[in-house]
């Protein structure tokens, strides 16, 4: 079963089964491998992602894809951990999905939070995704509070690439995979532009815990409050929902 709805131009659909909606938006990125000689593939982390990408990298052989010619950049890193600290981004990408396909490592690009110059980082960060022809497809999750990468709500729509001060509903959510140590306060994340100039929006919202925010985006209005509200506007966006995030989508 699949329930859609338009709003404006974003398309929303909820999957009543968790693999069918797996598959949906792996369909998105396998395309886009076949279909051109150099993608560009914004990632996402997160809980959600981790059954995406056990799927994308136990099928995309299977459908007859290939990494190699792929770049592909992630939205957001952590200020102060470095590639090898277990609760990095690059650490759970290379953990995740990096080490389990054929993309060529130099190819993959995450902000680096260890820098000692975040200000040349960031403006580097954004020239880079500029400088590779802007992102073909972005994938994303959505924070409870409505955070889309880590902008969090009161984020202006126009910001580029930058360093935020972590909210304290993202602390409270992130704070259980620091066990014993003190999560980062602060982040690098693609701005909310960055992301609007992707030219395919997929975000992706499984459980309980994203029903209110997602109930919020069906509203339609679009607010600084929740960052997520502007990809209302963006002209190819679909938002997949479990059945359990799409509840009131179902009826
Ligand atoms: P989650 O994170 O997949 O762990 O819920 C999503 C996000 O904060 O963007």
């Amino acid at each position: 079963m699949q329930i859609r709805k338009n709003l404006r131009n974003s398309n929303f659909i909820v999957f009543d089964k968790r693999n069918d909606l797996l598959e949906s938006a792996a369909k998105y990125l396998f395309k886009l491998l076949k279909s051109k000689r150099n993608p560009v593939i914004g990632l996402a982390t997160g809980n959600t992602f981790e059954p995406f990408y056990h799927y994308i990298s136990s099928n995309y052989k299977k459908f007859g894809c290939s990494f190699k010619n792929a770049t592909t950049f992630n939205l957001d890193e952590y200020v102060g951990l470095s590639e090898t600290d277990m609760n990095s981004y690059h650490y759970y990408m290379n953990a995740h999905l990096f080490s389990k396909i054929d993309i060529n490592p130099s190819n993959t690009f995450l902000p680096d939070g260890s820098s000692k110059d975040l200000k040349t980082e960031v403006l580097s960060y954004e020239k880079l995704i500029c400088e590779n022809n802007g992102i073909d497809l972005q994938f994303l999750g959505i924070g409870t509070n409505g955070h889309i990468g880590f902008n969090e709500p009161g984020t202006n729509p126009a910001s580029i690439t930058h360093v935020v001060d972590l909210s304290e509903s993202t602390i409270t959510t992130n704070s259980k995979y620091f066990k014993n140590k003190n999560m980062p306060r602060r982040a690098i994340t693609m701005g909310i532009s960055t992301i609007l100039s992707s030219k395919q929006i997929v975000l992706i919202a499984t459980g309980n815990s994203k029903r209110n925010i997602i109930n919020k985006l069906i509203s339609g209005k679009i607010t600084q409050e929740v960052p997520a509200s502007f990809l209302i506007d963006h002209k190819n966006t679909t938002i997949m929902l479990d059945k359990s995030a799409g509840k009131d989508l179902i009826g």
